[in-house]
């Protein structure tokens, strides 16, 4: 039998507080945490339910640098918003605390020199792009230049966002530094590194065959495949050496004479932050932070979007295990992305529905998103949130069926009964019995479920105990029943004031407000998550109190407003158009001449990636192009097509072929080149005016 553990430490990634929250994070780390956790509270467990900002890194110190703040300005500002904002959503976690905090630059330091005495470290020279004009080494997202890969000059020194390629700063073709504008030197500098290929072997084991420690061993087929498939991945290419220190201003500084200037590096101090953060919530609460950090008796478990699983897989747990004394996680449910409208949420673009927002905009309906994105989570792949999908299910799902349903039952209950809940005699029907037995066999479900992770599905079964109460209300009616077996509609009418206790109790993890407002109504007292019992949560001869309607309907406006605001954003971020040269007269306009020609051949120019070498008909012979083309068209799809060419553009020599013209294109960011052909059938050597 699995072994019950003593207590639970759940922890949901510290987000950046360089921008406010979206509900792309709210799906990815957030909802899904406080959901587990809010059902080991029920269940009576001993859990510790630990966040915080994470303030530290070239993430902060470069919106700063954008806005012209400090840091400090920064963090504090979006901590609060953040700390606010979760706190209004309902997410539940006992301590949300900070990594600027002096508690945290202190245990991270502690961490870090415990580390550095136990040889965990080598220190290396390398060299590491520096900026003069600003006199700083310069982090990888302060670096900007040309991709190797896809050319686009908009390539950062950790990724390019347009291939989407990882690359180094010494990648990138013509460096320029985002503080100056000037282009960064070389400069010899030493840094701590982790030398992570030494600790493949138990890596391996610990994730592949879920060796966790002497007691606890995890059960690996408990793991996401997405989250075992992403590590092996990473262990397999070969664990690379990590410098764990960085030539920063703004972070933990590194506790070792010889380091003046350099800091942790932010990945080092972040998860420390779950541990501070313990610590400082334990404090607070009498309670040791070791029992939930280093006693194998507790389960850890970290709540993280995909783009952080290996920090939390493999660093970390590396860093845990060098230390000493560390549990390490149990298991690491990471959720993938979450889209909105047909692309990916984007900060920077201001893509993204954003959660204060929703809360300003949408007051008091926490519920009704925490029910669409728990419906949409992206637990197995990608997902995505339209606002007419949320529409949808609130209308469709949490107001017509749960809503409706306890509506019907509150109601009823007063007309026939006065608010005192029947007596359950007589004899059920076969009907009646199968609807019961289909909503218990539900509950059980919801549990079972949120404990392999699967949250989507186990809210899915809690309304389903809502959908079988509809069922048995719809099949019995008992409004009409009343009047001729008032026994039957006390029975059915007892099983559905518990049918909707039940629901009630089953949503609660998900929406707590509304499961408050029903527990409220109803004047009961939620036991502990049972074993038995369930569907009994109510007796007979209990009076009910009244409840106002549960979900207003959303409605098409709300939807067009939303929609609106996001295609505002969109059109707000479109590309600058390229600014029009300056005016020429028509006389030189006409010296231009610009005539249609059709191509006859097209073969590669051998040795380039870009370069087709195409003969065309000038209408008065055959003339030799080179035309950059190759990327965007194949030579076979180009044969017979009539198109502009620049007839009197003086012959040039392009790899050691004479070009006699120039093919005209139109062309943009997004889709590259594209050929200009007329309308209409025209011949080689027409003019274009
Ligand atoms: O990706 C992020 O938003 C990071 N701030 C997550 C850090 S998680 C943990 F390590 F603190
Ligand atoms: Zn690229």
């Amino acid at each position: 039998m699995k072994k019950e553990p003593k207590r639970y430490l759940v922890t949901s990634a510290l987000p950046y507080a360089n921008g406010p929250l979206h509900i792309g994070h709210i799906a990815g780390a957030y909802l899904n945490a406080d959901i587990y956790v809010r059902y080991l509270r029920a269940c009576g467990r001993d859990v510790a339910f630990i966040c915080g900002s994470d303030e530290h890194g070239a993430a902060i110190t470069l919106r700063a640098w954008r806005e012209g703040k400090t840091p400090r300005e920064i963090v504090d500002h979006y901590h609060g918003l953040m700390k606010q904002a979760f706190e209004d959503f309902g997410i539940s976690f006992d301590e949300y605390y900070r990594t600027s905090s002096a508690e945290h630059h202190a245990m991270s330091q502690e961490i870090f020199l415990k580390l550095a005495e136990k040889g965990a470290f080598e220190v290396k020279n390398t060299t590491q792009y520096f900026d003069q004009e600003a006199g700083q080494f310069l982090a990888d997202r302060y670096i900007t230049g040309t991709c190797p890969h896809c050319a686009s000059d908009r390539a950062y020194g950790d990724q390019c966002e347009n291939c989407g390629r990882t690359l180094s700063p010494t990648d990138l073709l013509n460096a320029r530094s985002t503080l100056s504008g000037s282009q960064p030197v070389l400069k010899e500098t030493a840094h701590w590194y982790l030398p992570m290929a030494q600790h493949e072997m138990w890596i391996r084991d610990y994730i592949a065959e879920g060796k966790l420690h002497e007691k606890f061993h995890h059960d690996p087929k408990q793991w996401k495949a997405h989250v075992v498939g992403q590590c092996m991945s990473w262990v397999d290419g070969g664990l690379q050496s990590r410098a764990m220190t960085r030539d920063l201003d703004w972070g933990v500084p590194v506790p070792l004479a010889g380091a003046e200037g350099k800091v942790l590096y932010v990945w080092l101090d972040a998860p420390i932050g779950y541990i501070t953060n313990t610590k400082v919530w334990a404090d607070r609460n009498g309670k040791n932070w070791e029992d939930y950090w280093k006693n194998d008796d507790t389960h850890l478990v970290h709540f993280i979007g995909k783009d952080n699983i290996v920090f939390h897989c493999i660093i970390f747990p590396i860093i845990l295990k060098t230390h000493g004394g560390f549990n390490l996680p149990v298991n690491v449910p990471a959720n993938e992305f979450m889209n909105l409208e047909g692309e990916k949420i984007s900060t920077s673009r201001n893509w993204a529905v954003w959660l204060h927002e929703y809360l300003q905009d949408f007051p008091g309906k926490q519920d009704e998103m925490r029910y669409v994105l728990a419906s949409i989570m992206p637990e197995q792949k990608d997902s995505e949130f339209t606002w007419a999908d949320f529409r949808d299910r609130v209308n469709n799902e949490l107001a017509d069926i749960l809503g409706n349903f306890v509506n019907r039952v509150f109601v009823l209950t007063h007309k026939f009964y006065g608010g005192t809940v029947p007596a359950y005699t007589g004899t059920p029907s076969d009907a009646e019995l199968a609807l019961l037995e289909e909503a218990r066999a539900s509950f059980r479900l919801v549990g079972e479920k949120i404990e392999h992770f699967r949250f989507r599905d186990a809210l899915a079964s809690a309304m389903d105990i809502a959908r079988a109460g509809n069922k048995l209300l719809t099949e019995t009616e008992p409004w009409k029943l009343i009047k001729t077996n008032a026994e039957a509609t006390g029975r059915i009418m007892h099983a559905a004031v518990n049918l909707v206790a039940s629901a009630a109790y089953c949503l609660k993890p998900f929406l707590p407000f509304t499961a408050e407002k029903i527990r409220e109504a109803m004047g009961i007292a939620w036991p502990q998550w049972p074993a038995q019992g369930e569907l009994n949560l109510v007796a007979a001869g209990h009076s009910i109190g009244q409840l106002p309607i549960l979900f207003e309907k959303i409605t098409d406006e709300t939807v067009a407003a939303q929609v609106a605001r996001l295609a505002a954003t969109r059109a707000e971020q479109a590309p600058p158009q390229r600014p029009v040269k300056p005016n020429i007269d028509f006389d030189t306009f006409q010296q231009l001449d610009i005539r249609l020609v059709k191509i006859l051949e097209a073969e590669a120019v051998p040795k380039t990636q870009k370069l087709l070498k195409l003969k065309v008909d000038s209408g008065s012979g055959v003339r030799t192009v080179v035309s950059g083309i190759a990327a965007h068209y194949s030579p076979e799809t180009l044969v017979g097509k009539t198109v502009l060419f620049l007839a009197n553009l003086a012959p040039r020599e392009i790899k050691g072929i004479v070009s006699e013209g120039m093919i005209l294109m139109a062309e943009n960011d997004e889709q590259g080149l594209s050929l200009l052909c007329p309308v209409k059938e025209m011949k080689p050597g027409d003019a274009v005016k």
